[in-house]
């Protein structure tokens, strides 16, 4: 499920406050792209998802066997999220949280088109390899992509889809 019309969730208070637009509840391709990428096999592997919105990729691991934190500082995408979850019949974490301040320890750390805001780059740059060994980061075209890239190992592994693996 999700919502039918995104652009009426723009609220002027919550974008007062700290900027925030509802961007979780689109279903953007990089999302989509960043599910298609995953491994088949993720039986006990514990996955983290910055930046969830609707959380496909997050849906797709814990079908698959993951044991799935999904993070997003917007309520409503989380509260979405456990209901997408119970309704497919599976286990995740949905956390309300900004990433400035999340931490933790995985095996594998995701994140799709996060990149859209100059603010996000510094505190993904840290956090990413802090979380897990290996990040799969899902790209979606957007400014900021280029400056990420240019500080952190990188390597392609699909269409729109990096690996993140801490410098050596
Ligand atoms: C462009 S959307 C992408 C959503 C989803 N990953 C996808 O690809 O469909 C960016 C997401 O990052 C979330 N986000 C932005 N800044 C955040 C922060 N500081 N902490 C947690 N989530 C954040 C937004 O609420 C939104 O869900």
């Amino acid at each position: 499920m999700r919502p039918r019309e995104p652009e009426a969730l723009i609220d002027e208070e919550a974008f007062a406050d700290d900027e925030f637009m509802p961007y979780w509840a689109e279903l953007w391709p990089a999302g989509l792209a960043l599910a298609e990428a995953l491994p088949e096999d993720l039986a006990g592997v514990r996955v983290v998802e910055l930046g969830c919105g609707l959380g496909v990729p997050s849906l797709v691991a814990a079908a698959r066997g993951a044991e799935v934190t999904a993070v997003d500082w917007a309520d409503d995408a989380i509260e979405l999220l456990r209901d997408n979850a119970a309704r497919n019949g599976l286990a995740l974490e949905a956390v309300h949280a900004d990433w400035r301040s999340f931490d933790g320890e995985f095996d594998l750390a995701l994140a799709a088109d996060v990149l859209y805001e100059a603010r996000n780059v510094e505190p993904l740059v840290r956090l990413l390899p802090r979380l897990a060994p290996e990040a799969l980061v899902a790209l979606a075209g957007r400014p900021y992509e280029d400056e990420f890239l240019q500080r952190v190992n990188s390597e392609p592994v699909a269409e729109r889809v990096v690996r993140i693996t801490a410098r050596t």
